[in-house]
């Protein structure tokens, strides 16, 4: 696993200055290009979720999509999108956040999911934790059963995990 853990972390490209001056951005198109490293992330999620009865996956557009939909596909759940505004065709309930300046609003389909079921949430990173906190507000609005946020990525200097309040986050690299 230690093994597993340094490729995904060393195949992780920081930027810095992006996109704004000051930003060290984590570019996780460099972990997509290595397959290894692609596979041992999916496999580590998969071997702690595979057990768990888990059967939704929401994963956060863009990048938690990326990562979402092989982990559902891996544990046998259905994988529901959470997306931008406006994106989806069907109804919808939305959930509004805050980003660094403004707010920005998560939507999802109205029978996605049923109150009840077990979901995990996925998305690449967690910074400010804005974005995982709307998601599991969104789910848990409906009755869903959040059981753990999963990220490849922490920026831990954010302290994102304080805005998840008792929800576990499992993250691959800090
Ligand atoms: C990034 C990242 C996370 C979110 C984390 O997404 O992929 O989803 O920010 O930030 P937070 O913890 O401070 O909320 P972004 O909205 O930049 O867009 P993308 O995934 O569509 O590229
Ligand atoms: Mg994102």
């Amino acid at each position: 696993t230690d093994d597993r853990i340094s490729r995904i972390s060393s195949s992780i490209r920081v930027i810095a200055d992006f996109p704004k001056p000051g930003i060290l951005f984590q570019d996780i198109t460099t972990l997509l290009l290595d397959p290894k490293a692609f596979k041992d992330t999916i496999d580590l999620f998969v071997e702690r979720y595979k057990e768990q009865n888990i059967n939704v996956v929401a994963g956060i557009e863009a990048r938690g999509f990326i990562f979402g939909a092989p982990i559902a596909l891996a544990i046998g759940a259905k994988f529901v999108p959470l997306r931008k505004p406006k994106k989806l065709p069907g109804e919808v309930i939305s959930e509004e956040y805050s980003l660094e300046y403004g707010t920005d609003i998560m939507e999802m389909h109205v029978g996605a999911v049923q109150a009840g079921e077990r979901a995990l949430v996925v998305d690449d990173l967690i910074a400010t934790g804005g974005t995982l906190s709307a998601a599991i507000r969104l789910l848990e609005r409906v009755g869903v059963d959040v059981v753990e946020c999963a990220c490849v990525i922490e920026l831990p200097e954010l302290k994102g995990r304080n805005l998840l309040g008792d929800k576990p986050l499992f993250v691959l690299v800090s």
